[in-house]
């Protein structure tokens, strides 16, 4: 094993020389001061104090050197990377501070600053209520079943059995397409829906049809011009009058709370006979405001009972009129007003409030998907 070599000169091992070491602690100090961010620093700090930097790369050569020259070379080496170590921690402590003032600002919130002023929307009661309704009647294996808004005057009426004599055709009630001898007219109903859903589909036929009708009234507190029916009917063998009630029933309960009753009073439609007013148990008093003075039901006005549509069996010469034999099978069919409805159920005391497009009047029902 050959021993230290004593007659090695220092001078020769030139990354060792002062003159060297200092070069590189000045390459270093120069690039700490240029290192412009943190991450800069970062590579800086690998490439003058890492592993590989000059100066551990001439550590290395320390153990070559002859003993007598090691302390001296050591102790330069050593000095040199503290002055290293001391200028990157130095400049870490600098850039940092720099970073957290930087992010305060740029990060700040300006709490005083007024809010984003665009209003959400919110859907149309109208149009949940329609849906909840729709749902109910999903759930009995309904189908949904739509028809256009601009009809034609004979699905719309005679199809219907509304003789054209009828009053309800008159211009005072009935828009018309063009000239009132069009034949064409905004659909004064969800019923001609009816007639549509019988051509369209195969039999059995159970529908539920939500729609905009139109009519000539003023707008005002409990009329508008525009507004929203929903149209149920059933066709099969054996349908009976048992059913509509049931069925009417299951309606009223879905919609109002489990209990509540509907009641039928005779009444006149062309298109159902026989033909009923619905009546709705109120769903506030349960009738207990009837003869008791001292607590009044607003929401029935203390009958007890709230009205709510028409209904009835369909009427034979309306399965007729699309070809649907009226001996083998038979419907019922019923129409409730939507914003009826929505009166009656919610407290709005002035439809006129449902046809603004106010978003606050919907909000109040809650965003609702
Ligand atoms: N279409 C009727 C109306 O607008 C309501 C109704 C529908 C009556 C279905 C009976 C059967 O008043």
């Amino acid at each position: 094993m050959s021993g230290p070599n004593t007659s090695f000169d220092p001078k020769q091992v030139a990354s060792l020389n002062a003159e060297a070491v200092e070069a590189m602690v000045a390459a270093a100090l120069a690039a700490i001061a240029d290192a412009g961010d943190l991450s800069a620093l970062k590579e800086v700090r690998l490439a003058h104090a890492g592993d590989r930097s000059p100066l551990a790369l001439a550590n290395r050569e320390i153990g070559a050197l002859p003993p007598a020259a090691k302390a001296e070379a050591g102790k330069r080496v050593g000095q040199a990377r503290g002055a290293i170590k001391q200028a990157l921690d130095a400049r870490q402590v600098e850039l940092e501070t720099e970073r957290d003032e930087r992010v305060l600002v740029e990060e700040a919130v300006d709490v005083t600053l007024p809010y984003d002023r665009s209003a959400r929307g919110a859907r149309h009661p109208l149009t949940t209520l329609m849906e909840r309704v729709a749902d109910v009647f999903v759930a009995m294996g309904y189908e949904i079943a739509e028809g256009p808004e601009v009809e034609a005057e004979w699905v719309n009426f005679d199809a219907l059995n509304v003789p054209p004599d009828h009053p309800a055709r008159t211009m005072q009630d009935t828009f018309y397409v063009g000239s009132p001898d069009s034949g064409v007219v905004l659909r004064t109903q969800t019923s001609p829906i009816q007639i549509r859903a019988m051509l369209d589909r195969d039999l059995p036929v159970y529908v539920i049809a939500p729609g905009r009708v139109y009519r000539t009234d003023e707008l005002d507190a409990t009329h508008t011009p525009v507004f929203h029916q929903i149209e149920g009917l059933a066709v099969d063998r054996g349908i009976t009058m048992g059913d509509l009630r049931g069925t009417l029933d299951h309606f009223a309960e879905s919609m109002f709370g489990e209990g509540i009753r509907t009641r039928m009073r005779p009444s006149y439609f062309p298109f159902t006979e026989p033909s009923a007013e619905v009546d709705l148990e109120c769903f506030v008093c349960r009738g207990e405001s009837v003869g008791n003075p001292e607590r009044p039901c607003r929401t029935c006005g203390s009958e007890g009972w709230i009205e709510w549509g028409g209904c009835g069996m369909v009427n034979p010469r309306v399965l007729q009129s699309v070809g649907i034999d009226p001996t083998v099978y038979r419907g019922f069919a019923f129409g409730m007003g939507v914003e009826r409805t929505l009166m009656f159920r919610n407290g709005v005391s002035d439809m006129r409030d449902m046809v603004e497009g106010d978003v606050r009047f919907s909000l109040a029902f809650g965003v609702e998907a």
